[in-house]
């Protein structure tokens, strides 16, 4: 798509979900479809983790009065959190459309509402407004065949599960086996099954879903899901690369910048990076076998331990004393990283994460090996096309234990098959940068998803 602004005069409004891992692509969204599209942005948010407004000026916000606070809400049960958002900011959305609606802006009318995926509340409100609303799934199009297929997994028995047949193969959805499935840590699982099903329905009676990912990397997922869903898909990802790293920050955190300069002096492809993303939570017996895997495998690692990941501890205060200290600095640990900037360093060899799908794609666009720990949710899937779909990574057995750990480094660092690995990551690496270029597919998703937008008649 040429850098025209046939966007220009219209306004689209988009709601992200309050979780880091949903604010950071629907930003990076918002921001494609002004800086390619050319269109005016709102965003309208809940109070609790809202966005940070300095990175984007160009854009109003608008925080959802009453909606959630701060202190009521929380991300231990993301679950029970995004129930809550469904039910409580229904109102006060309703709300502020009809104010804007009526105002009848004569230059930036608005042209439709982009949800982000969990958000099924806002198709209903939408409707009240005819106002067509899009959808942005944050996540990979592979686990969300999946959610897709709940109903069917439930009927076949596969859901609930059984804890006897997680080795099984699920049939129907090769090559997942039982454990793949993408469940959710939730206090209450049968809300987590009706949140995605609601979800689903919700991609299904919208305009069209919007994708950050990109066709050549998922496109079994996304032919299926074209044969069963009748609205158009437009996996346009992926999102962060349409920018120069760094020239936006939608973090909620402060990334620790320190660790680059400490990058700058290490070998090139030698380093771990470690990182869990923003809501996985360990236990402290898991955050020892991890230090002594990362210790034992004599590979230096830059560790990301958010402050709360530690189940009971603030922060790092159940390692041994003098843990990094004994590794005579091939060890380090930040609170946060810059993560793109850190997986672009050259010293950077192999990313040990826990799958969440930004973090996969990152991860992909930067040529990095993985080594897979997936907690929940997604993850799983995304974790099993890593290590046995693109094979461009080894995934760790479930319950996380040193040795296990030591050999998995080195065989994705040192092993026979770490070559066929890199080769195989730097293959896809090349295939995200070409869909970006003009007449690669994600270029001209994205010229298509202006174009529908432009022809809808609110
Ligand atoms: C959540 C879910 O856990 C995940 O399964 C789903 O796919 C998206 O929503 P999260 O766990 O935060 O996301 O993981 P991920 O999707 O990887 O997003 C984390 C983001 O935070 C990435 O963009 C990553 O670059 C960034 N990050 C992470 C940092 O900038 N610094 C860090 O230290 C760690």
């Amino acid at each position: 798509m040429e850098e025209k602004q046939r966007g220009k005069g219209h306004r689209l409004v988009l709601m992200p979900s309050p979780f880091q891992g949903h604010i950071t692509p629907l930003l990076q969204l918002a921001d494609i479809l002004y800086s390619k599209g050319g269109f005016s942005i709102t965003i309208v948010h809940t109070v609790f983790n809202s966005p940070n407004t300095s990175s984007f000026p160009h854009f109003t916000f608008h925080a959802l009065p009453g909606a959630l606070s701060d202190t009521e809400a929380s991300t231990v049960d993301a679950v029970h959190l995004t129930d809550i958002i469904n039910t409580r900011c229904a109102s006060p959305l309703r709300e502020y459309l009809a104010v804007l609606l009526s105002q009848g802006d004569k230059e930036d009318p608005v042209a439709c509402f982009i949800a982000d995926g969990v958000l099924h509340f806002t198709q209903s409100v939408c409707d009240e407004f005819q106002l067509p609303r899009f959808v942005l799934r944050t996540g990979g199009a592979s686990p969300f065949l999946v959610f897709a297929s709940f109903p069917l997994l439930r009927q076949r028995g596969y859901l609930p599960v059984q804890e006897s047949r997680l080795e099984e193969p699920v049939v129907d959805l090769p090559p997942l086996k039982v454990k793949d499935l993408p469940l959710f840590q939730s206090h209450h699982p049968e809300a987590f099954y009706n949140l995605v099903c609601r979800s689903v329905d919700g991609c299904k009676a919208s305009s069209g879903v919007i994708w950050n990912t990109f066709e050549e990397l998922e496109s079994p997922a996304l032919t299926k899901l074209r044969q069963q869903f009748s609205v158009p898909m437009y996996p346009i990802g992926p999102f962060h690369k349409y920018f120069l790293p760094g020239s936006t920050s939608t973090s909620l955190l402060t990334p620790d910048k320190s660790c680059i300069s400490w990058l700058d002096g290490k070998e090139n492809k030698s380093v771990v990076y470690v990182s869990f993303g923003s809501i996985v939570a360990i236990s402290e017996a898991e955050l020892l076998e991890i230090a002594w895997g990362l210790a034992n495998s004599k590979q230096p690692f830059l560790w990301v331990i958010r402050p709360g990941i530690v189940r009971g501890s603030e922060w790092i205060e159940p390692l041994p004393s003098g843990f990094l200290e004994n590794l005579g600095g091939r060890g380090y640990i930040v609170k946060w990283a810059p993560q793109e900037q850190v997986l672009k360093h050259p010293a950077l060899g192999a990313f040990w994460t826990h799958n969440g799908w930004n973090s996969t794609l990152e991860s992909v666009c930067e040529g990095v090996p993985m080594i897979c720990a997936p907690c929940f949710g997604d993850q799983k899937v995304n974790a099993k096309y890593v290590s046995d779909v693109w094979k461009v990574g080894v995934q760790l057995p479930n319950k996380l234990e040193r040795v296990e750990i030591e050999k998995a480094i080195r065989k994705l660092m040192l092993g026979d098959e770490a070559n066929e690995i890199r080769e195989n990551i730097l293959n896809l690496k090349e295939k995200a940068n070409v869909c970006l270029e003009e007449g690669g597919s994600s270029y001209c998703f994205l010229d298509c998803l202006v174009s529908d937008i432009l022809s809808l008649k609110s």
